[in-house]
């Protein structure tokens, strides 16, 4: 084995100390910046790891991994992760950081770039309270994160006392013999200034690039300095090349005609997004979890030319769908059609563009429900047990998990679920729990023995992990989708339990489950399939073709396991050669400003209130798509969201693309003047295909947020283009600046053209808009994005444009605040103000508002409930004397009672997103 590295190289500080620590045989050699050692890279990259068998390895981070194994010590899961947030969170800040301090001497912005990574690390180092990362132990991440902050922490000018952890932690770290011999190697003892020959050699750092501060989501471009990319003259040139070709019309996308089939030759992507539940209006955070993103995706991947169907539908079966008709005095089947429209009409007007929008409780539902649950039953993998229920006599009813109210039996809370307590948050079997009550009825439940039919997950724990292995290294799945599914496994799969006592779900079609119907996670994923049934006859052109078909499940991270493990072992164990999920997209949480949705305590925009706000649609879309819970939990803001409606959509992008057009209107007769580029132009050329570049990649993995970030860069180069170029003066000089203005003029005109294909996935409204203003055909700017993608020259001199008019509106001050107070949960003000953390996190009785309740007393109960809850809560914590306490819940159950009765209902809560229903 040989290490190549350099002076001077940061990442090579990193390799260097893997190396020592692990003790592992090798040869170092200190080589220059610019040698190409890796001979099918076009650019040099170092460090690099020559293995015995020829074969190199160039990305710091697995070299370290590297070394530590070859030594014998295992990489964790924890390890892992770390490793991945130091390439993907901690290094572009860094490089940032570095950029700036190395190179720019400003060492105090340098720091405030770096803090939220380092208050990330510090929290988790705090919460962790171990000497290292992952444990007792020093482990590859910890050296890695150690070194790759190491120029940074050890600098004294920089070294910030803010996060006490992190500075022990590091201090731990640096002081090993392995830290001090590779820093005094690679940076000779220069400190920063040992960096300076490597820095100057790098690109400068994109804008947007880093995630910067704490709150992930309200970073962006327009907070970074405007910075310059360095473009060399091949980039230009090849750019102009690129430019001069033209497009290529034969490439453009096609009409889309339905049904939708897989073709030969093609890449064929089904497209699914969770299917949500009927019984409730979708908020903001179930919608950007699934139906938009994956509608960005969809819309994307036509703008590719790949052939793609998108479905999904509402998930109609379940208990939480029969309590909902008897709150409302309907049937459970007047709900789901009720509901139903409901959804449909805020996906409509979020302009979600579904191939199909099903529903479960369909025939083809029921037909292959049976039909993949009697291919279990004929291959041997269902098992029969006997389960004890809780049984409401009253009801004359079985009673589901959380229909089921008693006494812990781990901590005597006296409130417990019968799934969880939320008091010491241990999962409860219901019949264990004591002095057990009937939420509805609050009659004592006995308990009854039924046999139940079970899916043998551990006998198709084999296959599955085989198929995993193979779908995650091959596609793409979101890290959080990855790591929930490793940590499923590793606990041993159990067999699941897919009947129920139940009426309305798909009835299980064994005599001996009569009166049984599937359990709804068993049903409902069936539904992407009995959806496209009722899409196409010939559905299984999709869906038993896994070799022409490639799928894409969009979901939040709650949903992973059922589409990870249990849904594939139900289609494995079928044995019908089904496709399997190639791509798994899971989104984190999106929390509502500082706390969470909540439909009972009116806190958060719901899909139906948001077009009621007169803010476009578009602009809702490009909100919500700009914070995406992309990789951690993100926060919608109103003010935040006013601040990146004025500065990005109205300011940038907005006026770059209002400005081109009003140039060719007023100075060239609307119409597209002729071109003669100079290095400028191509420079502007260069730097916008290489932002198409980045959003290409990205958005060919699915980092829809990230991806973004390029279109609203492409804008801020046109917008500075524009001013540097001074068309508006140039048009009034003589014929040599006449011709700039027109070629700066017919550039910008162009660009404006591509960015309207770039946002057609994000602002499919806008983006037609735009298009129309220029009057250029899909046809012609579709093709920018097909193949490899390029930035090409598509309204020719004498195109005639249409008429040029603004694109955005201001979001004034007055009007968010007004919002703000309409959707905030004014209710909770108080009591967010005296204990912020919890008030997020509050359990409270979700009870929607009968007609004929009185929904002003209940209003004022559930806060009452909610601030009770919170003070015995807190009484809990400060250990308060056990008299006092239950003074305090008896006084909560009195409140609970009284809402019960405001509510003109019998307390039900809310359906919770999550695992039971
Ligand atoms: O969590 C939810 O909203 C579920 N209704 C998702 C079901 S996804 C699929 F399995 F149908
Ligand atoms: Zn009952």
């Amino acid at each position: 084995m040989k290490l190549f590295i350099s002076e001077g190289n940061p990442h090579c500080l990193k390799v260097l100390a893997a190396l020592e620590e692990a003790g592992v045989q090798c040869d170092v050699q200190f080589v220059n910046h610019e040698e190409n050692l890796v001979p099918f890279l076009s650019r040099p990259s170092l460090p690099a790891l020559l293995l015995p068998n020829g074969q190199h390895l160039f990305s710091p981070n697995a070299i370290c991994r590297y070394m530590f194994e070859v030594s014998g010590q295992e990489c964790s899961e924890a390890c892992d992760q770390w490793l991945e947030w130091e390439a993907t969170d901690l290094q572009p800040a860094l490089l940032q950081a570095l950029h700036m301090a190395v190179l720019q001497g400003k060492e105090l912005e340098a720091t405030k770039v770096l803090a939220g990574p380092l208050s990330y690390l510090d929290q988790s180092l705090t919460k962790a309270n171990t000497p290292y990362l992952t444990g007792d132990v020093v482990s590859v991440a910890d050296l890695v994160v150690c070194a790759a902050l190491h120029p940074i922490l050890s600098a004294p000018s920089l070294a910030s006392g803010d996060h006490k952890s992190v500075r022990l932690w590091f201090d731990r770290v640096a002081a090993s013999q392995s830290c001090v011999s590779a820093s005094h190697k690679v940076l000779q003892g220069k400190g920063l200034q040992a960096m300076k020959s490597f820095m100057q050699r790098q690109p400068a750092p994109q804008s947007g690039q880093s995630r910067g501060g704490t709150h992930p989501c309200n970073s962006g471009p327009a907070e970074d300095e405007e910075r310059e990319r360095a473009v060399s003259e091949e980039e230009m040139e090849a750019a102009a090349l690129t430019w001069n070709k033209g497009f290529n019309a034969s490439a453009a996308a096609t009409e889309r005609l339905h049904p939708i089939l897989p073709q030969e030759g093609k890449r064929n992507i089904l497209l699914t997004s969770a299917l949500p539940y009927v019984n409730n209006v979708p908020h903001l955070g179930n919608i950007i979890g699934c139906v938009l993103s994956a509608d960005v995706f969809s819309r994307y991947s036509r703008l590719r030319g790949w052939n793609s169907l998108f479905v999904c539908g509402t998930d109609e079966y379940g208990t939480a769908t029969e309590n909902k008709a008897r709150e409302e005095g309907l049937t459970p089947q007047q709900i789901c059609d009720k509901y139903h429209a409901i959804h449909a009409s805020i996906y409509e007007w979020f302009q979600i563009d579904f191939d199909f929008f099903g529903r479960t409780t369909t025939e083809k539902q029921t037909e292959i429900a049976q039909n993949i649950f009697w291919r279990l039953h004929e291959n041997g993998f269902l098992l029969e047990d006997v389960v004890e229920q809780l049984r409401c006599e009253q009801c004359q009813r079985f009673l589901a998990d959380r229909f089921v109210e008693g006494i812990c039996p781990h901590c005597n809370y006296p409130d417990a679920r019968g799934d969880q307590c939320d008091k010491c948050g241990r999962l409860i079997n219901a019949v264990e729990l004591k002095a057990p009550h009937c939420k509805v009825c609050r009659q004592t439940p006995v308990i009854r023995s039924s046999k139940h039919l079970f899916l043998d997950l551990p006998k198709l724990e084999g296959q599955l992990e085989q198929w995993l292995n193979k779908s995650t290294s091959s596609g793409d799945w979101t890290a959080n989708a990855k790591q929930i599914t490793r940590s499923w496994l590793r606990d041993g799969l159990k067999p699941r339990c897919i009947t129920r006592d139940l009426r309305w779900g798909t009835p299980v079609p064994h005599p001996d489950f009569q009166e049984k119907v599937f359990y709804v996670w068993f049903d409902a994923p069936i539904g992407y399939v009995s959806i496209t049934a009722n899409y196409t006859d010939k559905w299984e052109q999709w869906w038993k073709n896994p070799g022409q078909v490639e799928m894409y499940n969009f979901m939040a991270k709650d949903n992973v396991p059922f589409h990870s493990v249990v849904f594939p072992c139900s289609l494995l164990g079928a044995q019908d050669n089904y496709t399997l999920v190639n791509h798994l997209i899971a989104t984190e949480y999106l929390n509502y400003e500082d706390t969470k949705f909540s439909k009972s305590r009116g806190i958060g925009v719901f899909g139906d209130m948001a077009k009621d706000t007169g803010i476009p649609s578009d602009v809702w879309r490009f909100y919500l798509l700009y914070v995406r819970p992309e990789g951690q939990d993100s926060a919608f803001s109103w003010a935040d969201m006013a601040l990146k409606n004025n500065s990005e959509l109205l300011n940038n992008l907005g006026n770059f693309i209002n400005r081109a057009g009003m140039f060719v209107s007023k100075f060239f007769d609307g119409c597209v003047p002729a071109m003669e580029l100079l290095q400028e132009d191509k420079k502007l050329l260069a730097l916008v295909g290489w932002e198409l570049q980045q959003y290409i990649q990205l958005m060919d993995k699915v980092k829809i947020r990230d991806a973004l970030k390029h279109i609203l860069n492409i804008s801020r180069h046109g917008n500075q283009y524009i001013q540097v170029n001074e068309p508006w003066k140039k048009i009034k000089g003589g014929d040599a600046e006449r011709q700039r203005a027109g070629t700066v003029t017919g550039v910008s005109i162009n660009v404006a053209c591509l960015l309207s294909v770039m946002l057609l996935p994000y602002m499919p409204a806008m983006s037609q808009i735009i298009r129309d203003q220029l009057n250029a055909p899909y046809s012609c700017v579709s093709a920018m994005l097909h193949g490899s993608g390029a930035f090409t020259r598509v309204l020719d001199p004498g195109h005639r444009i249409g008429t040029v008019s603004p694109l955005f509106q201001k979001l004034e001050v007055e009007q968010i605040e007004a919002l703000k107070k309409r959707f905030g949960g004014q209710q909770t003000a108080t009591q967010n103000a005296a204990n912020p953390q919890s008030a997020a996190t509050l359990p409270t009785p979700a009870i929607e508002v009968n007609a004929g309740a009185d929904p002003e007393k209940a209003r004022q109960l559930t806060q009452a409930v909610a601030e009770q809850g919170e003070k015995v809560r807190a009484l809990k914590a400060q250990k308060a004397d056990k008299a006092t306490i239950m003074a305090e819940v008896s006084k909560l159950l009195e409140l609970k009672k009284q809402l019960a009765l405001a509510e003109g209902t019998s307390p039900e809560p809310t359906p919770v997103k999550g695992k039971k229903k």
